[in-house]
């Protein structure tokens, strides 16, 4: 038994932000975001609630994939920036799409969140508890970057991505590799509130995203490439037989560098981050709809996902592209 994606979404807030609009609030320019990141421009929320862009995106999937919501039997929301701690964003989009027969949650993984929730719904329908699976990735970010601050308010960007899998025979996913490394979650941190009861006065942290730019780089590009090795290995695949690597997209250097230890040219590397952004776990499903939307994903092709980010945490998934039974 395993799992198939059949249906992708997704959604972006109206309002567009470009680099030069950012040199406006914080001393940067055009040429050095482009240079360091390779990010030109990004969807910024003005409204749009991690909720409301996840219904959108999930609304689509099934559209795509040709379900109605009250056939989903699990759906599961990545995020690291739901507005509410209780009602998950999961059970918000259930009531919003009308899908009365899902079992609902979230799960927090950072910008490998979309992988952790794909392998989770993988598991559950290999082990036969469900037959098919709404899986999201929705992020407002702008809401937990300090705009004053170069080094991060420049990468980030909003939006959700969605893919609508069901139970198959054989092909789909073929392999699923996940990590975490706890010690190293000081580089990319963002605080949540201060413990406040009668009993104690606690002193709130800083809320905003805190980065350590270079150790991220260094991480990504040293791990990525060993997860999706390991991957490939358990599909019994080598790297030159998969036609794409949809990967996270954080910045077209890390992506450039992961090819490179691969051993591969970066064309094989689709990337939309030069318009989006780093949109955390949106970031793949977004990339894997525009890619099934431009009509990129033939059946039969053989691909890659793989995410990285705080944590830290990182993932790789191979699958066989196949919308036919
Ligand atoms: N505009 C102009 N200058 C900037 C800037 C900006 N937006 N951000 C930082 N700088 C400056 C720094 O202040 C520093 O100046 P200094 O030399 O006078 O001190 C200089 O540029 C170099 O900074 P540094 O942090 O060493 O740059 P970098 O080449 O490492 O690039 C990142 C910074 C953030 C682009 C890069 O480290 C990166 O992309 N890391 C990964 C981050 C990431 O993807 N995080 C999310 C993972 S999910």
């Amino acid at each position: 038994m395993s799992m198939r994606i059949i249906g992708t979404g997704s959604a972006l807030p109206e309002k567009y932000v470009t680099n030069n609009d950012l040199a406006e609030l914080v001393d940067t320019s055009d040429e050095w975001i482009r240079e360091r990141t390779g990010i030109g421009g990004r969807h910024v929320s003005t409204g749009e609630t991690v909720a409301e862009l996840a219904a959108l995106a999930c609304g689509r999937a099934l559209a795509d994939a040709g379900r109605r919501a009250d056939q989903v039997e699990l759906l599961i929301v990545a995020t690291c920036s739901p507005e509410t701690g209780i009602p998950s964003v999961a059970c918000q989009v259930q009531s919003s799409l009308g899908a009365v027969n899902a079992v609902a949650f979230d799960l927090n993984a950072a910008c490998a969140g979309f992988l952790f929730a794909l392998h989770t719904a993988w598991a559950y329908v290999q082990s036969g508890i469900c037959r098919n699976a709404l899986i999201v990735g929705a992020e407002v970010l702008s809401k937990l970057v300090d705009w004053t601050d170069r080094g991060t308010c420049i990468l980030f960007g909003d939006g959700a991505g969605a893919v609508f899998a069901e139970q198959c025979d054989r092909g789909g996913i073929l392999s699923f590799v996940q990590h975490s490394d706890g010690r190293k979650g000081e580089v990319l941190r963002c605080d949540s509130r201060a413990l406040t009861n009668p009993y104690v006065r606690g002193v709130m942290q800083s809320p905003w995203v805190k980065m350590d730019g270079r150790e991220v780089f260094s991480f990504a590009v040293r791990q990525v490439p060993t997860g999706i090795t390991e991957a490939l290995k358990q599909a019994h695949l080598k790297a030159e037989e998969v036609e794409l690597f949809v990967l996270h997209q954080a910045n077209f250097r890390i992506i450039e560098g992961i090819a490179r230890r691969l051993g591969l040219d970066a064309d094989r590397f689709p990337m939309n981050l030069d318009r989006v952004g780093n949109m955390s776990s949106a970031s793949i499903p977004v990339l894997l709809d525009e890619l099934n939307r431009a009509g990129r994903l033939k059946e039969g092709m053989k691909l890659v996902l793989s995410g990285f980010g705080a944590g830290l945490t990182w993932g790789a998934c191979v699958l066989n592209w196949q919308r036919e039974c």
